[in-house]
């Protein structure tokens, strides 16, 4: 198959504090070839799969047998979240939009990701039990935001297929601990492993993206190609890193936050990449926001966007950098015919999507213009390979600018405390320190105003 290159292109990349650098002559490229080894090592020792995915042969048989388990249903429930929910959600409204669209037929795929009362009500009020599949993601097995939804659509299930609720339940977990592999081997329930070392968010390739997005008829298989193809060249010969798309990512962003560029816009003129901005920001701003480092992700896109946050991206505080990312071979769908009124006779034999490109190009100049570094993918194609080759790309830059930040990108510390003081406040055990910090937090005497 010929696949055309997508450009990666850096003419409005040094602009502003920026001005006068260049990736060749920053001081951090100079680590290229330390940080090849690393990879080299880590990739090595199995403990980068997002690279290396040694899964692939296993999903490739998984799936389709749990598809055909769970062929009479026509809706499937998802309760994750985080890097357990984005993905799927993100190829969802890429590859997948027709739920968002009169005259749906299925398939239906509802993402809970959130502890919100009204949308849990809504699903069991009205989805059918028996043509529904309920896939529990989460590679912990113990996320309470997910287990406590799961708690409710197990009883839900079983209040309205008894013994036959089992049969619908898909678990996407890891392989040896937690409470749902438990609870998977001890109900007997269909499970799907998280491999080892694949955190949320860079499992979007492993069953926790691809059995949702499988379901939904999206070529999966095209999203693993496009990926692999990102990482191919490197596992065949680390020392082409310096050269690698990901690599010269990593060294802008670094560059960047090293003359204060503290914000990252990802800047979307694909429509239906739109929530792809979102699986970027958890990936970026949990990986990187560590020790008082990283950059804050900002999705945005186009030409929504324009109309609302733009203003400040241009004019506000100069402290951001911009993935722009567009692709002209988009269909442009209906042309514009002669009954335009006057005023508006130069779209007269346009289409409607020309009007697209040409704020995306007016954007884009208008971002360098006001000295906003940017980075500008052209894709070639908008398809489910270019995706994957895409979301292969941004882990991959994600991991390499947190090495060159000096911090571990693929844990996420801070985030637990929120969790273990939610857990003390219900009551659960083991948690004194959070107790004593709750008692003095709640009881913190300062103004309040009633409005
Ligand atoms: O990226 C991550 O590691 C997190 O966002 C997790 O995906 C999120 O916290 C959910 O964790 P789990 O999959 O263990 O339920």
């Amino acid at each position: 198959m010929v696949t055309q290159s997508h450009i990666l292109n850096w003419s409005n990349a040094f602009t502003g504090r920026m001005q006068g650098l260049s990736l060749e002559s920053s001081p951090f490229a100079a680590r290229a070839a330390s940080l090849a080894e690393r990879l080299q090592d880590e990739t090595g020792r199995g403990i980068l799969p997002f690279m290396t995915m040694p899964f692939r042969g296993a999903l490739e048989k998984e799936i389709p047998s749990v598809l055909e388990k769970l062929a009479g249903c026509k809706h499937m429930l998802v309760l994750g979240i985080g890097g357990s929910a984005l993905g799927a959600r993100a190829l969802q409204k890429a590859f997948a939009p027709g739920q968002d669209r009169p005259d749906h037929a299925g398939p239906w795929l509802w993402i809970a990701d959130n502890v919100d009362a009204d949308t849990v009500t809504a699903l069991f009020d009205t989805l059918p039990p028996k043509e529904t599949a309920l896939v529990v993601i989460s590679k912990s097995g113990g996320t309470i935001e997910t287990l406590a939804q799961y708690f409710l659509a197990r009883a839900w299930l079983q209040k309205a297929l008894g013994e036959g609720w089992k049969k619908q339940v898909v678990m996407v977990t890891d392989e040896k601990a937690g409470f749902l592999r438990e609870e998977a081997d001890r109900e007997g329930i269909a499970s799907l492993p998280v491999p080892d070392y694949l955190g949320g968010r860079y499992s979007v390739f492993s069953a926790v993206g691809m059995l949702p997005a499988a379901f939904l008829g999206v070529n999966w298989r095209a999203l693993l190609d496009g990926a692999s193809s990102v990482f191919a060249p490197l596992l065949k010969d680390m020392n082409t890193l310096a050269a690698h798309p990901a690599w010269k990512l990593a060294l802008w962003n670094r560059m960047l936050m090293d003359k204060g560029y503290s914000q990252l816009i990802f800047f979307s003129y694909i429509p239906l990449w739109s929530c792809l901005g979102s699986w970027f920001a958890q990936l970026w701003a949990e990986s990187l926001g560590k020790e008082g480092k990283g950059s804050m992700p900002f999705p945005a896109v186009g030409v929504t966007d324009q109309h609302s946050v733009n203003q400040m991206f241009l004019d506000g505080p100069r402290d951001k950098g911009c993935l722009f990312v567009h692709c002209p071979s988009l269909d442009k769908g209906p042309a514009f015919g002669n009954d335009v009124p006057e005023k508006w006779a130069w779209l007269k034999g346009r289409r409607f999507g020309d009007l697209l490109e040409a704020e995306g190009l007016g954007t884009r100049m208008a971002l360098a213009g006001h000295n906003v570094p940017l980075a500008e993918f052209v894709f070639a194609a908008s398809d489910e390979r270019s995706a994957g080759t895409f979301m292969g790309l941004l882990e991959l830059a994600t991991v390499l600018t947190g090495w060159l930040l000096d911090i571990n990108p693929i844990d996420q510390p801070a985030v637990e405390l929120g969790k273990r003081l939610a857990n003390a406040k219900l009551g659960a055990p083991g948690y004194p320190e959070e107790n004593t910090a709750l008692d003095a937090f709640l009881n913190r005497k300062g103004a309040v105003d009633a409005f």
